[in-house]
């Protein structure tokens, strides 16, 4: 007499869920790893090209997505020109070595890493209170007056805590500003949030709070 096994029980079945939930879950990884390549990618979903140092980068809220997007404007002089895509990647990698090479990371923090100890570097670049310091460092756009900043932070204090002077020459603030310019088009999902905020309230005559 043929005895009769729940499927519960039955051990061939087990071990048929077992590899298609394995081979599901394998398909499904790969398939998001081509995606989060394709999101980080330079010149992908959301890491624009190195060459978008040549167009003017806002900042805008979108109501679909509940938050600030960069928003990529029209080309303006970077440094009083337009580089190719072979400068500007030159000029973007020395930025990024240098950022590596001073440190920055040891007290700033850039798209979600590093410290909080100065302000959140992610979205420097957009910071209304450079407008403010040009006349201070007497420069005429806002890279020169990022770059002077860098070069001199002890010169020009903004916070209560200081940076202190990195020994930053004067090629390696013109890559660091690049880099920073490039990073504030980088769409980090609103990341740091409460941008506008800080804006409004800097505006309205307060300081700029990261
Ligand atoms: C020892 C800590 C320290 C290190 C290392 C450091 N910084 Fe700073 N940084 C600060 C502090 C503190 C401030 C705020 C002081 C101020 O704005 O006057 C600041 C301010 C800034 C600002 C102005 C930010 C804003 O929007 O208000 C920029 C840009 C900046 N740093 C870039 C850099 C870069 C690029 C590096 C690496 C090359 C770096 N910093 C390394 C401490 C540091």
């Amino acid at each position: 007499m043929a005895k009769s096994h729940s499927v519960w029980t039955s051990i061939r079945f087990w071990r048929q869920s077992a590899a298609w939930v394995t081979g599901f879950a394998v398909v499904l990884l790969i398939l998001l790893t081509f995606d989060t390549m394709r999101q980080i990618k330079m010149g992908g979903k959301r890491v624009p090209s190195p060459s978008v140092i040549n167009n003017h980068i806002d900042y805008k809220y979108s109501k679909k997505r509940g938050h600030e997007v960069p928003v990529i404007g029209d080309k303006e002089p970077f440094f009083g020109k337009q580089w190719s895509d072979e400068e500007a990647a030159a000029l973007l990698h020395k930025g990024k070595l240098t950022s590596q090479a001073k440190n920055c990371m040891n007290c700033h923090t850039l798209l979600g890493n590093g410290a909080y100890y100065a302000p959140d570097l992610t979205k420097a670049w957009l910071d209304p209170k450079w407008k403010q310091m040009m006349p201070m460092v007497g420069a005429k756009t806002k890279e020169e007056a990022i770059a002077k900043f860098l070069q001199h932070p002890e010169m020009y204090p903004t916070h209560e805590r200081r940076m202190p002077n990195l020994k930053i020459t004067p090629d390696e603030a013109k890559a660091l500003v690049a880099f920073l310019k490039h990073m504030s088009a980088i769409d980090t999902n609103g990341f740091p949030r409460g941008f506008s905020k800080g804006v409004k309230e800097f505006e309205a005559g307060g300081t700029y709070a990261h």
